[in-house]
């Protein structure tokens, strides 16, 4: 496995390697990766003839009180699963040489980002595309995956794909859950022991939301209630949001008549999941 730190050889290699006809599969990372990581890294690496995995941990997309100083970096633990996974190229680029002096373009999708987390960390996002795009520009990926559970992320993703003319193809790949559902994620080693126990509520309660709908409730509000009452009962986890959304635009729906994302994001102590669950209405019971 080639580890490459500067953007520019990155975009050398990628260059070289379409040259050739190599297809190029990507999978970006902040690090601290783990079995959902891995998930992806596996279908990438069925998919593709090179496969470049980016593990940097983007400043731009943390708040000013956000955990960027303390977000962990195993970085020797990273390459190691890297290398048994297959990965060619570990692109590890440094803050300095992504955001050298003068830099200042910055990507936006304001529709997608305007709600749930972007309204909980309001320049989250702009994070997210303008790196995201940085990274395609140097990647030059035929194919890139993402995790289904930064559910707003992929829609984002997609949408910025489509609106610069990226070329490139999305795959958002099913959430990978620990045993009891609590969906994997990289902040999951802040919880202690009691909030790891309760972290589950939030896979819980969307699962009865989704219930509620095969079940056939069908206002937003109604579906809403159902996910609220079921964390309560299980926990006292502050609710950033319980909604019931159209999966494209991302704005609530009041009524369900085929196909629902339930977003949900909770803090446990001072620990926030996130955590989302598509849901499509049984074809006996479309309204
Ligand atoms: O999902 C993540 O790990 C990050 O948001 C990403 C896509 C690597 C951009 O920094």
């Amino acid at each position: 496995m080639k580890i490459i730190r500067s953007p520019k050889t990155m975009t050398a290699w990628s260059h070289r390697l379409r040259r050739e006809g190599v297809t190029i599969g990507f999978v970006p990372t902040m690090g601290a990766l783990h079995d959902g990581h891995r998930a992806l890294i596996r279908a990438a690496r069925l998919k593709c003839d090179a496969l470049v995995v980016s593990i940097f941990v983007n400043p731009t997309q943390f708040g000013p009180t956000e955990d960027l100083s303390k977000y962990p970096r195993p970085i020797t633990k990273d390459r190691a699963l890297c290398r048994q996974e297959g990965v060619d190229i570990c692109f590890e680029p440094t803050a300095a040489t992504m955001y050298p002096e003068g830099f200042q373009t910055v990507v936006t999708v304001p529709d997608l980002a305007r709600r749930w987390e972007g309204a909980i960390r309001p320049h989250h996002f702009a994070g997210v595309a303008t790196v995201v795009t940085k990274l395609f520009g140097m990647v030059r990926p035929d194919l890139a995956l993402f995790g289904q559970k930064d559910f707003q992320q992929a829609a984002l993703v997609r949408r910025l794909i489509e609106d610069l003319n990226l070329g490139v193809t999305l795959i958002v790949h099913p959430t990978v859950r620990e045993q009891d559902g609590l969906a994997m994620s990289s902040r999951n080693v802040y919880l202690s022991p009691e909030e790891r126990a309760v972290a589950p509520v939030l896979f819980k309660s969307l699962q009865a939301g989704a219930g509620g709908i095969r079940g056939g409730v069908t206002e937003g509000a109604g579906i809403q209630s159902i996910m609220t009452e079921t964390l309560r009962q299980h926990s006292d986890a502050a609710i950033d949001y319980l909604a019931v959304c159209d999966p494209q635009t991302l704005e609530p729906l009041p009524a369900v008549t085929s196909q629902a994302v339930l977003l949900g994001a909770v803090r446990v102590g001072t620990v926030r999941l996130i955590d989302n669950m598509l849901v499509s209405v049984p074809a006996k019971k479309k309204r």
